[in-house]
């Protein structure tokens, strides 16, 4: 049996389904994932823009019972490793801090790592899975365990799988799963004329 727990978004303007669906749950079912499913996951990480076309991202990716998964789960938080135990697929995303064609420093890394994680959240939905994503996690051990090169950074652990049961949740963790998900307004964060002032389209 499929459990799957509905937050969609209270949004004040139509989106798409699948950004009005995503939400980021701690219960996951140990059910696996089809690697068929994962690589449509990463397939959409890789279309991603990026600047100057640089795709930055590097992947790590784990499974339940493989020692992958076992590294990448030994790298997050306590917090984190309370609820991210059942999820059947760790990745971890890092991103390559210089552009390859001139070596030069490339200050969009973080951006464009997040857009191909985004990419990730919005197919995963699409295909009735879930994701969570974490910066609770030891960059430092992350490259020790997985020997990482200079000038690669590591930014983010994404857990991706189908939902499970919140009652198997310690009480902190069961009370946010069951939260509504709130949201600033639109003329908090969008400006025109100058910084603060919110845009008169709103
Ligand atoms: C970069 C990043 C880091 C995050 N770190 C954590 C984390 O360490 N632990 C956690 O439980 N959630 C983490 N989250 C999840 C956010 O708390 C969550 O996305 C946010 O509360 C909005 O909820 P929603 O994704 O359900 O809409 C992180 C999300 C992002 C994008």
């Amino acid at each position: 049996m499929t459990i799957t727990m509905k937050k969609p978004a209270n949004n004040d303007h139509p989106i798409n389904e699948f950004s009005r669906e995503r939400w980021s749950p701690r219960a996951f079912s140990g059910n696996p994932v089809q690697t068929r499913l994962i690589a449509s996951l990463l397939e959409a990480a890789r279309w991603a823009p990026s600047a100057n076309n640089e795709q930055p991202w590097r992947f790590i990716i784990g499974f339940k019972g493989d020692d992958t998964w076992d590294k990448l789960f030994d790298t997050l938080v306590g917090w984190n490793q309370q609820w991210a135990g059942d999820a059947p697929l760790l990745l971890l995303v890092v991103g390559q801090e210089h552009y390859t064609s001139n070596g030069k420093k490339n200050d969009w890394v973080a951006y464009d790592c997040g857009q191909a994680m985004a990419h990730i959240t919005v197919e995963a939905t699409r295909l009735g899975l879930y994701t969570h994503q974490m910066g609770g996690f030891s960059a430092e051990k992350a490259v020790e365990l997985f020997e990482i090169p200079e000038g690669n950074k590591p930014l983010a652990v994404m857990a991706v799988g189908y939902y499970g049961n919140p009652e198997t949740l310690p009480e902190e963790q069961k009370e946010r799963e069951k939260a509504s998900r709130e949201r600033k307004e639109l003329k908090e964060f969008v400006f025109s004329g100058k910084f603060g002032e919110p845009s008169p389209i709103i």
